[in-house]
Formats: structure tokens, C-alpha cells, sequence
């Protein structure tokens, strides 16, 4: 990423191709683009950068929905979504369209048969996640995506915490549309992709207009530097996703056993079904953000991190059925590639520790 920030490097913008400098920015977001679509395993054609998973979950849904208005205006997504598809879902009510929520089963997940409950006849767009943020379960489009299809729904998938954790094969041959982001696979922040499937590109309006970038549908100059970061992100991702998988699947397991020594504690959501590295666990009679303070360097959250300057209780938690109390005594921990087990076992016993305190303290 270095080599692309200054003028001792290749500092040309890659929509100039008018010049030597401008082509080897060119050059570099290509091989970018080619490392990312075959991660998604989709055509380097289909990628489209963008600043983030938010502005690609926007573009998604918007660019999808206001194209296809002629066909319908349903749009099905579940409570348990990012705040960047309940918002943007939001805003297209405020325009005219109709939005159904599937519910979770009870064990948190979101399953065929309630998406195809909530499916109307003039629903044109499905958008779901593939990993969930809060709580780590794990949706499956196997069996979806050709129901969708055959429905002549789009399905849109969030597939930003899925994206460094689990295999995408049925991700990518299912969805039309597919959001991540660099920085949940430990890429930079400020850049994400939207997969957008080929032909789809005719029924897909753009949402920000400018120099007819990116195939016109997301114009602006775009960021080498970033870009360079994504693709080598992702080429890492592949190349250690087995290893990756297996140590952070230990590290949970550890985790897990530090917190059955605590009374009370419980995990929410699904046990089955969730991607390691992602917990959410309750703690009785703990208020969450005395734990957090408590905790100093040890960084954990009471929600996703993007919304976690709110002290409301997590919208997923409430959506999974659970009192607003409880959702105030939980937290959620998530940890990766760079985690050790050595700073697993420092945060179990010290959250043992701190549990035990706050529980003397408030009684
Ligand atoms: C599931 C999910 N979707 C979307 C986003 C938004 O991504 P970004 O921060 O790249 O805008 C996040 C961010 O953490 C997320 O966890």
C-alpha cells in the first residue's frame, strides 16, 4: 500500500490511462480486481469498489430496488441485519416500498422456510447476512438461492463477517449480489466490494453519478492504495483460510471453556451453526458496560462496533426474543488470525475475575 501513496511510487490515477503513471495504477487495481473476483469466484467484471461495506449494502439494495420498480415493490430482510441494511431498507419505505422482516428461528438463525413465508409476489429483492455480527450464526443459501431464482427474486447477501471465516462457494454461485469489506479481513479500512452478477448490470441503477467509473455504476477516482491492500487481504484470506480456521476454532474452544466456569453464563443465539471467533455470551446480574470499563485493555463490545456508541441493547439480541435487561448484560467477544492463547487465557480468567467483583459489588 506504501508504494502506492507517494510520488517515489506508482502515485498516477488509474482512470488516467493517457500515461505511463496512470497505467501502472491501472495495472495494480486490475490484478486487485482479478484476485478479489476470484475469491468471490465471480468475473473481475462484476467487482465494483466501493468505501466500505455500508456504501456497497446502499448501493446494493438501492441500485436493485429503484431498477426493478416496475416489477415490484417488496423487499424481504430480517431484524437481524447491520444497521446499513435496516437503514437503507428504511429510507426505500420512506420511497414507496414494502419491507418484510423474516423472522429467526429459535435458535437465532434466519431459515429457507421463513424467508419463502415472508416472499410475496411482487418481492423483487431478498437481502440477508451470511455471518451475523453479534452473535456469529450462520445463514445458508444452499437451499435458498434456487428458490429465489425461480421466484425471480435478487438475493442480496451481507457477507462482510463471513468473508475471512468461512468457505463463499455457495455465497458466490447463489447471490446476485454480494457486500464485504477490506477491514474484516484484516485489508485497510475505507474500502469494500459490491459483486455485482453479470447480466445483472442492466437492471441495476448506480448510485453515486460521476465520470462513468466502474462500469457507470459507481463513478469516482479510485483509491490505488486501498484497492492494492483489499486484493493482497484477500489473496492472504485464501491462502490461510485452513489455517486460520483451525486456530481460531481452538481459541474459541478455550474461551468457551473459561466461561463455563462462570456461573450463569450462557451463550445467546445459536450454538450450533455459529462461525468460531464470534460469541455473545450473558452474564446475570452484570451490567455490560461495567464490564467493559472494568476490562481495560481487553477490548470486547455490547453490540457491533458500529453501533456500539448507542447504550441501547443490541437490536439483534432484542430481535432474537430476548428482555432488554438481558441484552444489557451481554457482551460480545470476537477475535482473529493475530489473537494468541495466551491473550485468550488473560481475557477469560480476567472476565472471570471481573464477573465475580461486579456480582459482590452490586450485592
Ligand atoms: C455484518 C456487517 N455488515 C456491514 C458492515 C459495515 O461495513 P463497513 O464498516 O465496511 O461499512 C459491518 C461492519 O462491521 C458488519 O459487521
Amino acid at each position: 500500500m506504501n508504494g502506492f501513496l507517494t510520488v517515489d511510487g506508482i502515485f498516477g490515477n488509474p482512470a488516467s490511462k493517457t500515461h505511463g503513471a496512470g497505467r501502472a495504477a491501472a495495472d495494480a487495481v486490475d490484478s486487485a480486481r482479478q484476485e478479489i473476483a476470484a475469491f468471490l469466484s465471480s468475473k473481475p467484471e462484476e467487482i465494483i469498489w466501493t468505501s466500505g461495506a455500508t456504501e456497497s449494502i446502499n448501493l446494493a439494495l438501492k441500485g436493485a430496488a429503484l431498477a426493478r420498480r416496475d416489477r415490484g415493490s417488496h423487499i424481504v430482510t430480517s431484524p437481524l441485519e447491520h444497521k446499513a441494511v435496516l437503514d437503507s431498507a428504511t429510507w426505500l419505505e420512506s420511497q414507496g416500498f414494502e419491507i418484510s422482516y423474516a423472522e429467526p428461528d429459535e435458535t437465532g438463525r434466519i431459515t429457507t422456510e421463513n424467508v419463502l413465508e415472508a416472499l410475496r409476489p411482487d418481492t423483487i429483492v431478498v437481502s440477508l447476512m451470511y455471518v451475523n455480527n453479534e452473535t456469529g450464526a450462520v445463514t445458508n443459501f444452499a437451499s435458498l438461492g434456487p428458490k429465489l431464482r425461480q421466484h425471480g427474486a435478487l438475493l442480496h447477501v451481507d457477507a462482510v463477517q463471513g468473508a475471512a471465516r468461512m468457505p463463499l462457494d455457495d455465497v458466490a454461485s447463489e447471490a446476485d449480489l454480494i457486500s464485504i469489506s477490506a477491514h474484516k479481513m484484516y485489508g485497510p479500512k475505507g474500502i469494500g466490494v459490491l459483486r455485482v452478477r453479470k447480466p445483472l448490470g442492466r437492471e441495476f441503477t448506480s448510485q453515486i453519478h460521476g465520470g462513468g467509473h466502474q462500469f457507470g455504476l459507481r463513478s469516482g477516482t479510485l483509491p490505488t492504495h486501498q484497492i492494492v491492500g483489499m486484493g493482497e487481504a484477500a489473496r492472504l484470506v485464501q491462502q490461510r483460510r485452513m489455517a486460520d480456521t483451525k486456530h481460531v476454532a481452538a481459541l474459541d474452544n478455550r474461551l468457551c471453556t473459561h466461561f463455563a466456569r462462570i456461573k450463569g453464563a450462557t451463550l445467546n443465539g445459536t450454538a450450533d451453526q455459529r462461525v468460531p471467533g464470534i460469541l455473545n455470551v450473558h452474564f446475570p446480574g452484570v451490567e455490560v458496560e461495567s464490564l467493559m470499563l472494568a476490562l481495560g485493555n481487553v477490548a470486547i463490545s455490547s453490540g457491533s462496533a458500529c453501533t456500539s456508541a448507542d447504550v441501547e441493547p443490541s437490536h439483534v439480541l432484542l430481535a432474537l426474543g430476548y428482555e432488554a435487561e438481558r441484552a444489557l448484560s451481554s457482551a460480545r467477544f470476537s477475535f482473529g488470525r493475530f489473537t494468541t492463547m495466551d491473550e485468550i487465557d488473560h481475557a477469560g480468567r480476567l472476565v472471570q475475575d471481573t464477573v465475580t467483583a461486579l456480582r459482590r459489588m452490586s450485592q
